[in-house]
């Protein structure tokens, strides 16, 4: 009989199919522990850990728990889970990469829209009693070019929507060839140089690994065509803070829309205060919908994983 920790708040459906499973004894759901009492926890012979993006799986942690054998990631990203010490371990890792793909597309567009727009600003100042509409001239998107970095499953959706709103859609994308580039409703473009150059709008869809981590840094940013908008809903640490800052305090960069940050929660910085700039606190996939879906995914492929059954989203 299987024994489950979720350490980060999941949707009540998960808990339920957990619950309702023949073969579990314990479903315990313990959000915001700290890593000290997290690892007391595990150590009472727990077989499954099931986390979100809080919960930061490290070596010290598996070390912890010797009666673990799968780690679920309520979520897509990875980035908070060390797969090596997992994989030494022989502890399995599945993640819920498919529940959550509609609600960071449309949050990504939310996002170019606010900023296209001024949407926030605008609202602001009306609720502080003012009328400027000159103050808030727009941008169009359509006729505009957008160019995805990564074009997985929430670089696909994003691209399905920008098609529909009668933007031009590049697409980068090094691990996928030109045919599944094209399949995916994007313009392959050969290299990043030429994605940043030739597009208005860059969008980053990209999981935070050693190879992505920086990948628009200043460098990068400077290839950008002069007043493009950058969005960021993937991770953290792809977008180098401190150069896009600079690039929106040259006026280089005509706004960003910013969900994920290198520190999170990052405070009121100087890129979260920015004017041009329209941030929201990691929201992307905090939609009724999709919560729902990540947490009956993640306690299905647990299961599975306990159970030795086939596996959909094995990570390691
Ligand atoms: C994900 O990786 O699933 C999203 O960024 C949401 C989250 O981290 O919970």
């Amino acid at each position: 009989m299987w024994r489950i920790f979720v350490s980060d708040r999941i949707h009540e459906d998960g808990l339920a199919r957990l619950r309702a499973a023949e073969d579990v004894a314990e479903v315990r759901m313990e959000p915001g522990l700290d890593p000290a009492a997290l690892a007391q926890a595990l150590a009472q012979g727990y077989h499954a850990l099931i986390v979100r993006s809080r919960t930061k799986v490290t070596r010290d942690l598996l070390a912890a728990a010797p009666s673990l054998r799968v780690v679920g990631r309520a979520g897509v990203g990875v980035d908070n889970i060390d797969l090596d010490a997992a994989k030494a371990r022989g502890v399995i890792v599945v993640n819920a990469p498919e529940a959550t793909t509609d609600a960071v597309a449309e949050h990504t567009l939310a996002l170019l829209f606010a900023v296209a727009r001024h949407i926030p600003r605008a609202d602001a100042s009306m609720k502080a009693g003012r009328w400027e509409k000159k103050a808030f001239q727009g941008i169009e998107l359509a006729g505009k070019t957008l160019g995805i970095i990564g074009v997985g499953r929430i670089g696909a959706a994003v691209a399905r929507r920008a098609r529909g709103l009668g933007m031009r859609v590049l697409g980068y994308d090094p691990y996928l060839d030109q045919a599944t580039l094209a399949a995916r409703g994007v313009e392959p473009v050969a290299d990043l140089a030429t994605l940043l150059a030739r597009s208005d709008v860059v969008s980053v869809h990209v999981p935070l690994t050693p190879e992505t981590r920086g990948l628009l840094d200043a460098q990068a940013l400077a290839q950008l065509k002069p007043g493009a908008i950058v969005l960021s809903t993937a991770r953290g640490g792809v977008v180098d803070e401190a150069a896009l800052l600079a690039a929106l305090d040259e006026g280089r960069v005509l706004g960003a829309g910013l969900d994920v940050f290198e520190h999170e929660p990052p405070g009121a910085t100087r890129l979260v205060t920015h004017p041009r700039v329209v941030a929201t606190p990691h929201i992307a996939a905090q939609t009724r919908e999709a919560q729902a879906r990540v947490a009956r995914d993640i306690a299905d492929e647990v299961l599975a994983a306990l159970r030795g059954a086939r596996l959909r989203w094995r990570v390691v």
